[in-house]
């Protein structure tokens, strides 16, 4: 699968959001690469977690500046997060049961996460904060 490259067109505008989205990018670009290596079962779970534990991250850092903007805005980007966190985990409990959903899971964090949720609702935050 295609390795997902940060450009400016994915850039919300907002220095520290951009840097987390980069690291973000690298963390799906590595587990797209893992999911179709003979060692996958060993080394995915553990990459998950990883994700797993920055993006929790990330999504406080947003989350801290929701304050600033609408509640409209804060409802919407919030229920996001919590629906993706949710998702993963489901996707971390098959992982443990031993059914590998692994190209289902990279297609999700690639189309659902950077591309739709980036595009759609972190810009739409960084155009809040500027405005
Ligand atoms: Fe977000
Ligand atoms: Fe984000």
């Amino acid at each position: 699968m295609a390795q997902i490259l940060w450009t400016e067109s994915l850039s919300v505008g907002i220095r520290e959001i951009d840097e987390q989205h980069k690291v973000l990018i690298e963390m799906i670009n590595e587990l797209s690469t893992l999911t179709s290596t003979d060692e996958k079962n060993s080394v995915v779970p553990s990459v998950i977690s990883r994700l797993v534990n920055y993006t929790r991250d990330h999504f406080s850092f947003e989350e801290g500046l929701l304050g600033k903007v609408s509640d409209q805005h804060g409802q919407r980007h919030k229920g996001e997060h919590a629906a993706f966190i949710s998702k993963i985990e489901d996707y971390m409990e098959a992982c443990g049961s031993g059914y590998t959903p692994y190209a289902d899971l990279v297609e999700y964090l690639r189309e659902y996460w950077l591309v739709q949720h980036i595009e759609q609702v972190d810009k739409e935050l960084g155009r809040l904060l500027s405005a």
